[in-house]
C-alpha cells in the first residue's frame, strides 16, 4: 500500500466565485482524497486561489476596491464556497502568501543561475483572458478565439524568457516512458504532437503589471501568472517536501494540460524536481446544450444548486452523466430523473424493503456465515484505484439493482414466520439483503459520505472509522439490530 497521497486541484482564479465548472474538479479530487484517506492511507489534498492575476487588478478595479481588500474577499468566497459544498481539502493556498512569494523567488532564482531564464525584449498580442501571449493563428477577427469578447493588448517589452525548447526532448523521452502520465489517453496524445511541432521559450516577466512576484534578480519585474500558480503545488508541501513530492494527482481541465504537461515538467525539471505522477484531465461541460456564461444567464451556482437540491444530487449527476476526460451536457431534467432512479429508488428502495422485513421479525438477527461474494468488492478497488469513478458508482447502483431483484424473486414478504421454514428462508433473505446492502453503502461511502453513513447505522451495522475501508468492505456483519422505520433516505423530487 502506497504510504502517502497528494491530490490536487487547479487553483482558481479569484476574480469570481467558483461555477459548478470548477466545482466538478474539486468533487472529483474530493472524492478520491476520500477513498484515500478511508483506505488509511497519509492522505494531503490542496486546492486554492489564482490571486496574481490582472483579471483580478481589473475586476478589484470594477468594484472599487483596493486590490488587496477584493482579494481578502474573494479568497474568503471561495472558502465558504468548499465548505458549503463539503469539499474536504487539507491545504488552500492564495498565491498572494508570503509563503508562496518566498519559494517562488527561491526556484526562480534557480533556473537563473542555471541559465535557463534569460533577458530578451517581447513584442506581440497579449490576451488577458488567457493570459498569455496569442500567436498569429489562435487569433480569429483580430481578437483572441477563446475571449472574443476582450480587446488583445499590443505588449512590447523587456521580459526574462524561460529557455522551454531545452526541454523537448526530454519532454518526448519522459511521455514515452511514462504512457499514464496523461489521462485520457486522448490528451496525452495531444501533447506529444504539440511538443513534437516544436517548443518555444516563453516569457515569464512582466515589466508593466506591478500586481504580482518580484524576480529576485530584477525587482522591476513581477513573475508571469502562470510561472507563479504551478509552483502553488510546491509551496504547500514547504513542510516536507520530500515526503510529499511528487504530487499523485493533479486534477486539470483539457483547457490547461498544456501549462501542466509542457511548461510544468520544465520548470520542474529546471529547478531540480521530480515531475508529478498523473494528470487526471477533465472535459468541459455545457448547461442544457448551451455553453456557460454570464450573457446567457446560465452559469450554475453550486451552492446555491446543493442548496435547492443536495449535494448528493449534484456529485452523483456530475459523476455519471459522463466519464471524466469527456465532454458533457448538464441537463437539470437528467439530474433529477438520475436522482429519483438511482439514491431515492434503487438505493431507497432496499433500504425500506429491509428495514419492513427486519421490523416484522423483532428488528433483530445473528448469523454466522458470511453471505456476500468478493467478486464485486474486488472490481470496485480496481476501479477507484485508476479514478474511474462513474463506473465505481455505477458497480454500486447495479449491485443494488440485482439485489432488489433477488427480493422480487423470493417474496419474502409472502413468507408467514409462524411457519418455521417460512421464518428460516426470511432471515436468511433477509440477512442476504442487509449484509450486501451494506457493503454497497460502503462502496458509495466516498460519494455520499453522510448519508451513508446514515444508512449503515440505520440498518444496524455502523461503518467503522477503526479499520480501513477495504476491512469494512471485507467483512460481513454477524448480527444486526433495527430499532425503527424512520423517514426515506432520500425524499423523491417530483411526482
Ligand atoms: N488559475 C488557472 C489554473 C491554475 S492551476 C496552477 C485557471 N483557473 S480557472 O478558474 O479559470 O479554471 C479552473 C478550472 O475550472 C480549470 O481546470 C477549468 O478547466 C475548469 N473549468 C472551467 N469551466 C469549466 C466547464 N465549463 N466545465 C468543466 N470544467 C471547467 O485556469
Amino acid at each position: 500500500m502506497q504510504k502517502k497521497f497528494f491530490i490536487t486541484t487547479p487553483i482558481y482564479y479569484s476574480n469570481a466565485v467558483p461555477h459548478i465548472g470548477n466545482a466538478y474538479a474539486s468533487f472529483i479530487a474530493d472524492t478520491i482524497a476520500r477513498y484515500s484517506r478511508l483506505s488509511n492511507v497519509d492522505t494531503r489534498f490542496s486546492t486554492g486561489v489564482d490571486e496574481n492575476s490582472q483579471k483580478v487588478v481589473e475586476s478589484a478595479a470594477t468594484a472599487d476596491m483596493a486590490v488587496m481588500d477584493y482579494a481578502d474577499m474573494m479568497a474568503k468566497k471561495h472558502q465558504d464556497t468548499w465548505d458549503a459544498l463539503d469539499i474536504r481539502y487539507s491545504d488552500f493556498i492564495r498565491t498572494t502568501e508570503s509563503r508562496h512569494r518566498d519559494f517562488v523567488q527561491k526556484v526562480l532564482q534557480k533556473s537563473f543561475d542555471n541559465g535557463d531564464i534569460y533577458e530578451w525584449v517581447y513584442k506581440g498580442l497579449y490576451c488577458v483572458g488567457c493570459e498569455t501571449f496569442k500567436k498569429e493563428t489562435d487569433i480569429v477577427n483580430g481578437r483572441c478565439a477563446d475571449h472574443p469578447n476582450r480587446e488583445l493588448e499590443q505588449l512590447s517589452e523587456k521580459n526574462y524568457f524561460f529557455r522551454l525548447s531545452k526541454y523537448q526532448d526530454q519532454i518526448l523521452e519522459f511521455y514515452s516512458s511514462h504512457p499514464d502520465f496523461v489521462k485520457p489517453r486522448t490528451r496525452y496524445n495531444e501533447i506529444i504532437e504539440f511538443v513534437r511541432g516544436g517548443l518555444e521559450d516563453f516569457s515569464i516577466s512582466r515589466e508593466t503589471n506591478k500586481f504580482g512576484i518580484p524576480l529576485p534578480f530584477d525587482p522591476s519585474q513581477v513573475t508571469y501568472v502562470w510561472y507563479d500558480a504551478l509552483f502553488n503545488y510546491l509551496t504547500v508541501v514547504q513542510d516536507d517536501e520530500s515526503k510529499w513530492w511528487p504530487a499523485d494527482i493533479h486534477v486539470i481541465g483539457k483547457d490547461i494540460v498544456k501549462f501542466h504537461g509542457i511548461y510544468w515538467l520544465a520548470m520542474l525539471w529546471s529547478a531540480g524536481y521530480e515531475a508529478p505522477k498523473q494528470l487526471l484531465t477533465t472535459g468541459y461541460f455545457t448547461v442544457d446544450g448551451q455553453k456557460m456564461s454570464k450573457s446567457i444567464g446560465n452559469v450554475i451556482d453550486p451552492v446555491a444548486y446543493v442548496g435547492e437540491y443536495s449535494r448528493d444530487m449534484l456529485v452523483l449527476y456530475l459523476f455519471t452523466a459522463f466519464p471524466i476526460g469527456e465532454d458533457g451536457d448538464f441537463s437539470q431534467e437528467q439530474a433529477i430523473l438520475t436522482f429519483n432512479a438511482k439514491l431515492s429508488n434503487n438505493i431507497g428502495n432496499l433500504l425500506n424493503r429491509s428495514i419492513a422485513l427486519a421490523l416484522k421479525i423483532g428488528g433483530k438477527l445473528e448469523w454466522d456465515i458470511s453471505v456476500t461474494s468478493t467478486e464485486k468488492v474486488e472490481k470496485y478497488h480496481s476501479l477507484m484505484e485508476v479514478h474511474d469513478l462513474k463506473w465505481s458508482i455505477e458497480l454500486a447502483f447495479e449491485y443494488a439493482s440485482e439485489i432488489n431483484k433477488y427480493v422480487d424473486e423470493n417474496t419474502p414478504w409472502k413468507l408467514d414466520i409462524e411457519i418455521d421454514s417460512d421464518k428460516e428462508k426470511l432471515e436468511s433473505v433477509l440477512f442476504h439483503m442487509i449484509a450486501n446492502l451494506r457493503k454497497i453503502a460502503i462502496m458509495l461511502l466516498p460519494f455520499f459520505d453522510i448519508k451513508m453513513r446514515e444508512l449503515l447505522s440505520r440498518i444496524g451495522t455502523p461503518y467503522d472509522d477503526a479499520i480501513s475501508l477495504t476491512e469494512n468492505l471485507a467483512r460481513d456483519p454477524v448480527s444486526f439490530f433495527i430499532a425503527e422505520k424512520g423517514e426515506p433516505l432520500y425524499m423523491r423530487i417530483g411526482k
